[in-house]
């Protein structure tokens, strides 16, 4: 496998080699935007990710559109995932319950989701299958709208989308049918989250007896029916997310987001084993991160960026690396050369270079391979939901939609 090659696991099924590899050359690159400051949208980015990719399960979200709706009082009203009798969530993918911000969110896209089906039976449709299937077509095209036009500006920077999107990926080309998620993905670039996960949060205003509900990320102090930290895998009154928080509802009580750089939070050192898929150590994150990048042999951030035609960040910014005496300054793990670059090129305030290529154009790409998606269906689609601007939607229109903004719960 030539250095710089891009290498995936399918989206279903096992991994396996030879998958289409990173081609073409790219040709000049614009690095003068100035994007809107990220608010802490990042923490529920991983959950953007599975959904993008089909995980969450719409058919279960319709199996439990009646219990969800006879919900009495507080969980209904803020939206909560439905449990077990041991706590464990009911949700498409466990790690979507690794912190309550997430599970929040989950929570949302459920509620989303039956307020289609509400709004299309109140419309007239009646059908069992024909409510499913529109109302699933309407949740994931509004969804994959502002994947395109909210997330991915705010990550990638606007003109990169543009790019890839008016002039197609120049590296990420799946032959029809055979979409993959490259393993640079995977395991580097598109873990540049991990970079903005701040150590701890304002969950909500008003959960905590009236008081505002702060709490670390990960506590390993932490124990209980209602722990301290934001843990998932717990329900409980102040465990109900305010998202005026993490978006901005033209209250003033959004926070931006920490950058993206190479410094990560100290409790993403110390991961409780809930928050690990398999339960097992390692529990020091960006360990797990780099062992991937050993272990599944992938190219340095350098390689990549010459595949890419991009001038590489060089020695010198990378001075950090160089008394480890292994020429890390000059191959430097994809993830951690990512982080860097979004660092010294855009200032933390969304991806360089190659990270922002790389991501762009794996999410625009599987976008434009799913026959279903709304960019390979009807790109000229336009949302039809309800929205503060006619013809747009983004994650607030999508939460009061959802019935989850700070209004429609009165806190
Ligand atoms: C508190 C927040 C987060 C925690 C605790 C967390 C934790 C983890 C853990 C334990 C893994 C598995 C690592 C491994 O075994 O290699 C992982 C993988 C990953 N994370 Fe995160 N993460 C968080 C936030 C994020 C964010 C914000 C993003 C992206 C914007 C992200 C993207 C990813 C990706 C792409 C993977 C690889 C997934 C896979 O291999 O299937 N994570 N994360």
């Amino acid at each position: 496998m030539a250095e710089g090659a891009l290498r995936g696991h399918p989206v279903t099924g096992p991994a396996r080699e030879g998958h289409p590899r990173l081609r073409g050359r790219l040709r000049g690159f614009r690095r003068d935007e100035r994007g809107t400051a990220l608010v802490e949208f990042a923490l529920i980015a991983p959950l953007l990710f599975l959904l993008l990719f089909g995980i969450i399960d719409f058919g279960r979200a319709l199996d439990y559109y009646n219990q969800v709706t006879q919900l009495a009082g507080q969980g209904a009203r803020a939206a909560a995932v439905n449990r077990m009798a041991d706590g464990t969530a009911i949700v498409g993918d466990p790690r979507n319950d690794e912190h309550i911000v997430i599970a929040g969110m989950q929570a949302a896209f459920l509620k989303f989701h039956n307020n289609v089906v509400d709004l299309l039976r109140a419309g007239g449709t009646t059908e069992g299958p024909e409510v499913y299937s529109q109302a699933r077509r309407l949740t994931t095209w509004h969804y994959q709208w502002l994947i395109l036009h909210e997330f991915l500006p705010l990550f990638v920077g606007q003109s990169m989308v543009n790019s890839i999107v008016g002039r197609g990926q120049r590296f990420y080309r799946p032959r029809k049918g055979e979409a993959f998620i490259p393993v640079e993905f995977q395991a580097a670039a598109y873990r540049f989250g991990h970079s903005m996960v701040r150590p701890s949060y304002r969950a909500n205003l008003a959960g905590d007896d009236g008081k505002p509900f702060f709490g670390m990320i990960f506590d390993p102090n932490a124990s209980g029916s209602d722990p301290d930290d934001l843990r998932g895998g717990f329900r409980a009154p102040r465990r109900f997310v305010g998202w005026q928080t993490f978006f901005d509802f033209g209250d003033g009580q959004v926070k931006p987001n920490k950058r993206i750089d190479t410094r990560i939070s100290t409790p993403l050192f110390d991961l409780p084993l809930g928050a690990i898929a398999n339960h097992a150590p390692p529990v020091v994150l960006p360990v797990r991160t780099l062992l991937r990048h050993v272990t599944w042999e992938l190219p340095s951030g350098q390689a990549i960026a010459r595949h890419m035609d991009v001038s590489a960040l060089s020695p010198a910014d990378l001075d950090e690396l160089h008394g480890y005496g292994l020429g890390l300054e000059r191959s430097t793990p994809l993830w951690y050369y990512v982080l860097k670059e979004a660092e010294l090129v855009e200032d933390g305030l969304r991806l360089g270079p190659v990270g922002g290529r790389l991501v762009g154009e794996v999410v625009v790409g599987l976008l434009r391979s799913d026959p279903a998606a709304y960019l390979a269906y009807d790109r000229d689609w336009r949302p039809t939901l309800p929205s503060r601007s006619k013809g747009d939607f983004d994650m607030v229109d999508f939460l009061t939609f959802a019935g989850v903004d700070p209004k429609s719960r009165g806190q």
